[in-house]
């Protein structure tokens, strides 16, 4: 197995004193108090598209979890590197469109550090409702749309912290942004998703959904 201090390296290029920079670029809050590992998987299959490697650092008190992700492409036809920037672009259009998406610290080599997002969100939502899930999920589907995305199953790959719905997979299924002629209908496989769990979405009337999926 290659040393995880070898892939942090090679990922977030470290400058001055190494493990307080390694420590400043992940987002701890105390950079002094030395770095340790806490736990550290193995490369493993993540899917189709990727191999992940999940790891928790320690720096005193302060744990924080990670995962490394990279990029397996199953079209040999475009060089990883131009597959690595469509998925950074549809990163980044969801995001700039409201949707929640993991933090990337660092990028090299067709391999990323981002945050580690702990439940799958149909976990997550058959024992807690939180109201802001509702939100992104509406948030999401609505970027679907208005981007014209030809998505498959979108909604069954998300993730969560507990309160938000976190989009971590980019990759092909995701499809292209404005590929299609006419604004696909998400609204839909949303509300059949969530019926999966038995969540209605007309029970929850703090959000109304038609003013995010009808404009524009
Ligand atoms: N940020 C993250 N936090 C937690 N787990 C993650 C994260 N990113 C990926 N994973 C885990 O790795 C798996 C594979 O990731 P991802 O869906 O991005 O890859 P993929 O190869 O496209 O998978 P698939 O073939 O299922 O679409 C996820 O199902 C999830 O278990
Ligand atoms: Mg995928």
């Amino acid at each position: 197995m290659a040393d995880l201090y070898d892939d942090l390296y090679r990922i977030l290029k470290p400058r001055r004193t190494q493990a307080e920079d390694i420590l400043q670029r992940l987002g701890f809050e105390s950079t002094a108090c030395g770095l340790s590992i806490h736990s550290e998987g193995e490369w493993i299959r993540g899917g189709a598209e990727t191999f992940v490697r999940m790891f928790a650092l320690k720096a005193g008190e302060e744990i924080r979890q990670f995962i490394m992700k990279a990029c397996t492409p199953f079209s040999p036809a475009l060089p990883i590197d131009k597959v690595l920037t469509k998925w950074f672009s549809r990163r980044e259009l969801l995001s700039s469109s409201g949707c929640v998406v993991p933090h990337v610290y660092g990028i090299g080599d067709g391999v990323w550090i981002e945050d580690f997002i702990p439940h799958r969100l149909g976990d997550v939502i058959e024992q807690l409702w939180a109201p802001g899930l509702r939100e992104d999920l509406a948030t999401f589907a609505d970027a679907l749309q208005r981007h014209r995305f030809d998505a498959i199953s979108p909604f069954s790959d998300l993730r969560s912290d507990g309160r938000r719905a976190v989009i971590i997979d980019f990759g092909e299924d995701l499809g292209d942004p404005n590929c299609l002629a006419v604004a696909p209908d998400y609204k839909t496989p949303l509300i059949n998703w969530l019926r999966r769990f038995r969540v209605d979405w007309d029970s929850f009337p703090a959000i109304s959904l038609d003013p995010l999926f009808d404009r524009g």
